[in-house]
């Protein structure tokens, strides 16, 4: 039986991750370790709490002293790190969460593997999961590689590259066995509406205007949260020892061309006369220090791994528009703050 660790499981990635794990694996022992900001919702993964290869712990990775004792009394055989602070216009107004959950929590848990794990790095991982945007921004042309020089812009992105470069080191310096990947822009269902994707879909649907930074001119490259969990797991099971892959789906789209798309399929699905969601597009000012573009090749893990992206951009982002559609009550907690009220009622012992 394998004990995983999966920090960063009650948020958007990390609920796909656990539940593909917790159903894919049920001879794995898969705890989920959360503290629950604002960003972590117990509500999301419903469907799989009460398996019994399951287990929720709320604690703060920040918390060294707790992380510690966890390693010990868990003593786990295996990371996969994904909790973090994620919105890069949060961390334009809020640098320091960002260093203290990214930076500070990372080399946390770092530290507590290296105690607990001693003697046996051999046979023990720590998969720490980043992003694209460590790279930091490209032109008219290219992709980001393996082997792209990291560049980060934003306090997000400057946090995540720091995160990455501690757990080469922890490899390199004592010999840890770690693996990082960086994928691109995620989309689909449980994303918190913030973020681009989520935010419009729910502004179209209550008629409210749909902000879209500068002229609309970046580039992002979209990846289906699931292929992102298959990827993860695909690379936790495969990858050699100290290894990165990047993640996505040669999937390039401007952001103003992604929202006309959007609105065409929020017209249809609503009912509404064809471009009634458009007139919704509101040019706001542009997020300071905006990366132009990103884009991901991802041929090393498509060729050295067989992993291959599953859905394509129009079908994906159908789907998403029917998640949220049919979980008008998901949405209404999350823009309410109610799902907070359920993680206290379900883990009011875990509360100090
Ligand atoms: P998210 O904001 O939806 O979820 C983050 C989770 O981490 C939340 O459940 C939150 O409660 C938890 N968390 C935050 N601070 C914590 C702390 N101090 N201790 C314990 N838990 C804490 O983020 P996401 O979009 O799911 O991203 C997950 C990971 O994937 C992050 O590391 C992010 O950098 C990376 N990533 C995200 C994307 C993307 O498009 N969203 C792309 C590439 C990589
Ligand atoms: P976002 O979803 O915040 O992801 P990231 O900044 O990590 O790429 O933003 C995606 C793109 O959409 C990015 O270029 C910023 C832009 N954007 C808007 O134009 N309007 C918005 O309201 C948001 C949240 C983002």
């Amino acid at each position: 039986m394998k004990k995983i660790l999966i920090t960063g499981g009650a948020g958007f990635i990390g609920s796909h991750v656990v539940r593909l794990f917790v159903e894919k694996y049920p001879d794995y022992e898969i705890i989920n370790l959360d503290k629950l900001t604002y960003a972590g919702n117990l509500l999301n993964l419903t469907d799989i709490e009460q398996s019994a290869n399951y287990r929720f712990i709320k604690g703060d990775i920040t918390d060294t002293r707790f992380i510690r004792e966890l390693f010990q009394v868990e003593n786990p055989d295996a990371v996969i790190h994904l909790a973090a602070e994620s919105h890069v216009d949060r961390s334009i107004s809020n640098p320091m969460e960002f260093v203290m959950t990214n930076v500070i929590g990372t080399v946390s848990l770092l530290n507590a593997a290296k105690e607990c794990w001693q003697g046996n790095y051999d046979r023990h991982r720590f998969y720490h999961v980043s992003t694209d945007e460590v790279y930091g921004a490209l032109g008219e042309t290219g992709m980001f590689t393996e082997n792209t020089a990291y560049d980060p812009h934003s306090p997000y992105s400057a946090s995540k590259a720091s995160s990455d470069h501690f757990v080469r080191a922890y490899h390199d310096t004592y010999g840890l066995d770690v693996v990082i990947s960086n994928c691109s822009n995620n989309y689909g269902s449980h994303h918190f509406p913030e973020k681009l994707i989520p935010l419009a879909i729910n502004n179209i649907k209550n008629n409210k205007p749909v902000p879209v930074y500068g002229k609309g001119e970046n580039v992002r490259d979209w990846l289906w949260v699931e292929d992102h969990a298959r990827a993860i797991d695909t690379i936790f099971h495969q990858a050699k020892a100290g290894d990165t892959y990047n993640i996505g789906g040669h999937n390039e789209w401007k952001n103003i061309d992604l929202i006309h798309l959007l609105c065409r399929i929020m017209d249809e699905k609503l009912g509404r006369t064809a471009g009634e969601s458009a007139a919704l597009i509101t040019y706001v000012t542009d997020r300071a220090g905006h990366d132009l573009r990103y884009a991901i090749d991802s041929s090393k893990l498509q060729n050295d791994l067989d992993w291959v992206p599953s859905l394509q951009f129009e079908e994906g982002l159908k789907k998403t528009v029917n998640w949220y559609l049919e979980n008008q009550e998901w949405l209404e907690n999350v823009t309410s703050g109610h799902y907070q009220d359920y993680y206290k009622q379900q883990y009011e012992y875990n509360e100090q």
